[in-house]
C-alpha cells in the first residue's frame, strides 16, 4: 500500500526535524520578487545611485542629498518625476505604469526615504525659495542682465562656463532651475541665496536667467568639429 508508507516516511522526516524537502531554499535565500522590495537602500542602490550618486551626491547628476533641495521640491513633483521620468533627458521614468520597474508604494518609499536620509527640518526657518515650478514667463534679455551681476563672476574659466551650448546641450531647464535655486553644495554651486550681492535673487531673475541660457542652446552642439588641415 501506498499512502501509509508516504505518511510514515513525513513522520520519519517530521520527528528527524527535517522539515524541508531535498533541494527546498533555506528561509532568507530566496531573492525577493523586485515588486515586494521595500527597503529605501536596496531601491536606491539598485536603481537611482549609479547617476545620483552612492550617497546622494557627486554623481554625475544632481545632487538628491542637498538638505535645500530636499527642503525645497515638494512631494507631488517628486513622485511625479521619478514616476514618470523628464522626457529628453536621461531620467527615465521608473513606474509600472510609466512603462518601469517600479510600483506606487516603491516610488513612495523613495520619496520618503530621500526626505528623512539627506532632509533637514526647518532648514529654510521660514524663508520662500522661489517655486519648484514657475509660473512666471523668462526673459532672456533681463536673464542675460541678471548673469552678469549673480553668475558671471564664478563662472569665467573655459571648464566652468555654463553658457557654453555644449554644456547647455545636457542641462535641461528643469536642471538649470533646480541647480540655481538649490544649488550643488558637493560642487560649490551656491543656492539662490548665494548669488546676488546682498540678497537672493527672485523666482522673476531665476526664470530669466533660464531663459537666457536657454536662447543659447543651439541644434548641432559640438560642431562644427575642427577640421584637421
Ligand atoms: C541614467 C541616469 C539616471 C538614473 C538611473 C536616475 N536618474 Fe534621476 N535624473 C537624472 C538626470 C540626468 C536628471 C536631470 C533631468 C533634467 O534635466 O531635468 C535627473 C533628475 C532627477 C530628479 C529631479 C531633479 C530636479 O530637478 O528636481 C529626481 C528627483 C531624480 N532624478 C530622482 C531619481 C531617483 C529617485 C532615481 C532612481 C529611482 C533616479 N533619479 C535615477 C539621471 C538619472
Ligand atoms: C560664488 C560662486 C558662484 C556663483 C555666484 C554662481 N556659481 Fe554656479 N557654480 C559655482 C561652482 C564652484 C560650480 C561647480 C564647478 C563648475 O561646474 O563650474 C558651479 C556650478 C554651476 C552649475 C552646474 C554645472 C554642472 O556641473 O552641472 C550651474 C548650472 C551653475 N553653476 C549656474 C550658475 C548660475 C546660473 C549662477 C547665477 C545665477 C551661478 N551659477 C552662480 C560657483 C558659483
Amino acid at each position: 500500500m501506498k499512502y501509509p508508507t508516504l505518511a510514515a516516511c513525513f513522520l520519519l522526516l517530521a520527528t528527524a526535524g527535517c522539515s524541508r524537502y531535498p533541494g527546498e531554499p533555506k528561509p532568507g535565500v530566496e531573492v525577493p520578487r523586485p515588486e515586494s522590495v521595500t527597503s529605501f537602500n536596496t531601491l536606491y542602490n539598485q536603481n537611482c545611485a549609479g547617476c545620483h550618486g552612492d550617497q546622494g551626491q557627486s554623481g554625475v547628476s544632481l545632487d538628491l542629498a542637498n538638505p535645500v533641495y530636499q527642503a525645497w521640491a515638494d512631494d507631488a513633483s517628486l513622485k511625479n518625476i521619478i514616476a514618470n521620468g523628464e522626457p529628453g533627458t536621461q531620467m527615465s521614468a521608473f513606474a509600472q505604469s510609466a512603462g518601469g520597474f517600479l510600483t506606487d508604494a516603491q516610488v513612495d518609499i523613495l520619496v520618503k526615504g530621500m526626505r528623512s536620509k539627506w532632509g533637514k527640518p526647518n532648514l529654510l526657518n521660514g524663508q520662500t525659495p522661489p517655486p519648484y515650478t514657475t509660473t512666471l514667463k523668462g526673459d532672456a534679455a533681463r536673464g542675460q542682465q541678471v548673469y552678469q551681476t549673480a553668475c558671471a563672476r564664478c563662472h569665467q574659466k573655459p571648464s566652468e562656463d555654463i553658457a557654453n551650448p555644449t554644456y547647455l546641450a545636457l542641462a535641461s531647464d528643469r536642471m538649470l532651475r533646480t541647480l540655481i535655486v538649490a544649488g550643488r553644495p558637493d560642487i560649490g554651486q551656491p543656492d539662490w541665496r548665494g548669488d546676488m550681492p546682498g540678497r537672493a535673487l527672485t523666482d522673476q531673475e531665476v526664470t530669466d536667467v533660464v531663459a537666457w541660457l536657454a536662447s543659447k542652446r543651439i541644434a548641432t552642439p559640438g560642431q562644427p568639429y575642427p577640421h584637421p588641415q
